[in-house]
């Protein structure tokens, strides 16, 4: 059968970049770094904003902020690695705003080791927080998303799903698990009007980096700025990813902009997965 053998759809005017006027949006791992980006991001396009973290103190002041700027917000404290934490957020959500358009899965930790020293249980928090909480907000999520016939779910992956540095080997398999679950739920949920994608950071310039950053670059000459500059180098574009550039694609795939795509993997990363390694003959 030719790849164009289906009906031609006429899809109407596009909507505007900031048309999420009426929607309901949901994220997760909100209260710094992508999370919060994407939050302010879906709210200037009109959506209401559930914001989940486990850190309430922080999301409190998100909430004050969109709230002051007009728009409709709720903070709700959980560990996103629990069911049941995530079955009483989303329940809370969509009796607190009738209903959910769109999902951006994000919430995850950073952690370092091989496997010759990451032990059970340190491997099993990283799977806990970057999967199994990216499912359970997927699974909790999609009734809703299915009522409304246009749902989205973007889920925060990495260029490490694609890609390993060494000393993250349960890091490294987390993010490429969740291209896997992306992959899966899209095709899954399609014919029920569910969209979903992920998103492929390179090194993003959040809390989580800064940390890393704090970590391995205290001790060199140039110090932690020094070892910034470096990684950010280190992508053909140069320099490092702002949080509000990573927003500013997740929005995009949320929005009906995105109407015919689905299971794919955007790479959000200044051409790093692109290039071949430096130390390679030219
Ligand atoms: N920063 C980067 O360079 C980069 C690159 C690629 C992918 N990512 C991914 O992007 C996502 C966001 O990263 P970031 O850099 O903004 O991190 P961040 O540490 O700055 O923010 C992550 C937020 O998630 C929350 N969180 C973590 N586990 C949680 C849990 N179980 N329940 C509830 N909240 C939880 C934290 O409290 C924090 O507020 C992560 O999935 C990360 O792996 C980051």
């Amino acid at each position: 059968m030719p790849l164009d053998a289906g009906p031609v759809r006429d899809g109407g005017p596009m909507p505007s970049p900031a048309d999420f006027a009426g929607h309901v949006a949901l994220v997760t791992g909100a209260a710094r770094g992508i999370g919060r980006a994407t939050a302010l991001r879906l709210h200037r396009g009109g959506a209401a904003v559930a914001c989940l973290d486990r850190d309430a103190p922080v999301l409190a002041g998100l909430v004050n902020q969109i709230t002051a700027e007009g728009g409709r917000a709720l903070a709700l404290g959980c560990d996103v690695s629990r069911d049941v934490e995530v079955a009483e957020a989303v329940g809370r959500v969509v009796r607190d705003f009738g209903r959910l358009d769109a999902v951006h899965a994000n919430a995850g930790i950073q952690r370092y080791g091989t496997a010759l020293d990451v032990t059970e249980a340190q491997w099993q928090e990283v799977m806990d927080c970057n999967v199994k909480s990216a499912f359970l907000t997927a699974r909790h999520s999609l009734p809703h998303l299915i009522a409304t016939g246009r749902g989205a779910i973007v889920i925060t992956a990495s260029a490490q799903g694609f890609a390993a540095q060494r000393n993250v080997v349960h890091y490294s398999t987390s993010k490429a698990a969740l291209v896997g679950l992306t992959r899966a739920l899209a095709v899954d949920h399609a014919a029920q009007g569910v969209r979903v994608n992920c998103v492929c950071p390179g090194s993003v310039d959040t809390p989580m980096l800064r940390a890393a950053a704090d970590r391995f670059g205290r001790d060199r000459p140039d110090g932690v700025q020094g070892l910034l500059a470096e990684w950010g180098r280190a992508h053909p574009l140069g320099h490092l990813c702002a949080p509000e550039e990573v927003a500013e694609v997740v929005a995009f795939l949320l929005s009906e902009r995105a109407a015919f795509i689905t299971g794919a993997a955007v790479s959000v990363d200044g051409g790093l997965i692109a290039r071949l390694g430096a130390a390679l003959p030219e």
